[in-house]
């Protein structure tokens, strides 16, 4: 049986407009980005065609981060399948026992328990429902912009332009300029259960917060008697150069969440990790949050697999050694476009290329797109290009997407045109 190609690309796009998704085929014609995911192989994606080869910086915000089809990675899913299916998620179950006990292992002490999930979003919901339920509290402090996903109550913590459809949703959900730890401060109140905030803001363009930021949350959530969540999705499993993003910060979150990279670009699995203290509400309620796919079991070896290899400290000094030299080649482009590109943001491979113009996200998309390189501007500051690489590339990778992005920011200089398209893209 053949997957990729048994069909012409022309028919491929025609399907795709008509069954799935005529918008995003309309988009896709507008921008010039035909592009149909064929072939895929570690840090490279192909066009379906096979004329186009793409090195993948954008690992969907991290799913990719060991690269596409990691051979570790597809030997223990098939080895998984040889004796397990999803499983029940009434019953209890040997899989998320095992990768539950790991989770504990690699997270910090106080992080002892384990709810699992399909998608980020549910993730989230669940971080949010249970300090809800744990401070018997409603309101929610999150980041002005931010994104968590697009379900119920991680929607409700997001950037309007995404609620605006859906109102009224749920209610309680309050936001501060992030980084800003005053204002947090400020919007606490008696109502208020925790404060959620994606440890570095992808969609919001990588703003690094300051040293001080965390700890001073910390602490106020701690005079406060609030919950703090992290939404790890993004920052977690090795990304920033740690196994956590946190860690840079050096505090420990109540409730975290796990996504993307946890699937090893395989099988979906999500983590919400929370202490052992919240645990009597769950106790108390073991049936009150479902979810029949959440932990499936042939994806819990695949999980437990992709926590070995990213905590390894050899993997931790690839990731941060990559990025010193990845580095060092876009601080020469920067120097080169000191007019277009500003500022490089990054915490080991999690990067973000900050421009001078809200059109350069998008245009600089295309760019890198029509260079070699796939990579996506930052949605709610749309002057950033986000900028995640397979953490598993080597030297040879870093000098090709060097040579690739001095060619699209030369590309990107020459088309006036497109700057003023991308602009109105962004409006
Ligand atoms: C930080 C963050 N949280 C949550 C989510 C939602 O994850 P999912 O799309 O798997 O629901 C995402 C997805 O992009 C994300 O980047």
């Amino acid at each position: 049986m053949v997957y990729i190609g048994a069909k012409g690309k022309e028919e491929l796009i025609e399907l795709f407009a008509s069954h799935v998704s005529s918008g995003k085929a309309q988009f896709y014609q507008m921008v010039d980005l035909n592009f149909v995911l064929g072939k895929r192989e570690g840090p490279w994606m192909w066009d379906v065609s096979g004329n186009q080869r793409l090195l993948n910086c954008h690992c969907n915000g991290g799913v990719f981060n060991l690269g596409h089809r990691h051979p570790e990675i597809l030997k223990v899913m098939k080895e998984t399948l040889n004796e397990l299916d999803i499983g029940n998620h009434h019953l209890m179950s040997e899989q998320r026992a095992i990768l539950g006990e790991k989770l504990a292992e690699k997270t910090p002490p106080e992080i002892t328990r384990t709810v699992f999930g399909v998608g980020g979003g549910e993730a989230v919901d669940f971080a949010i429902k249970l300090a809800r339920g744990h401070t018997k509290k409603h309101k929610i402090i999150h980041a002005t912009s931010a994104y968590h996903g697009h379900t119920g109550l991680a929607l409700a913590a997001g950037d309007d332009h995404f609620k605006a459809p859906f109102e009224p949703l749920a209610p309680g959900f309050v936001d501060v300029p992030f980084g800003d730890a005053d204002a947090v401060a400020a919007a606490i109140d008696s109502e208020t259960a925790a404060v959620i905030f994606e440890t570095i803001p992808a969609t919001l363009g990588m703003p690094i917060p300051s040293n001080d930021f965390y700890p001073k949350v910390r602490e106020i959530c701690d005079e406060k008697g609030v919950l703090l969540i992290l939404d790890e999705i993004q920052t977690g499993l090795g990304r920033t150069g740690k196994l956590w993003c946190f860690e840079h910060y050096d505090i420990v979150p109540d409730i975290f969440t796990i996504g993307k990279g946890l699937s090893g670009g395989i099988f979906p699995i999500t983590a919400t990790c929370y202490r052992e203290d919240l645990d009597y509400f769950m106790n108390e309620h073991p049936f009150i949050h479902i979810s029949t796919f959440g932990g499936a079991e042939v994806g819990c070896p695949v999980a437990a697999k992709v926590l070995d290899i990213t905590s390894k400290q050899s993997f931790l000094e690839h990731v941060n050694q990559i990025s010193d030299s990845l580095s060092m080649k876009l601080e020469g482009i920067r120097e080169a476009y000191s007019d277009v590109l500003l500022e490089i943001r990054r915490k080991g491979l999690f990067m973000g290329l900050k421009m001078s113009d809200v059109g350069y996200g998008p245009l600089m998309s295309i760019a890198s797109y029509n260079c070699g390189v796939f990579a996506v501007y930052a949605d709610n500051d749309r002057s950033v290009l986000q900028f995640l690489p397979p953490l598993i590339i080597r030297e040879d990778e870093v000098q090709y997407i060097d040579d690739s992005m001095r060619k699209a920011y030369a590309y990107a200089k020459e088309r006036p045109d497109y700057l003023e398209l991308a602009r109105n893209l962004a409006a």
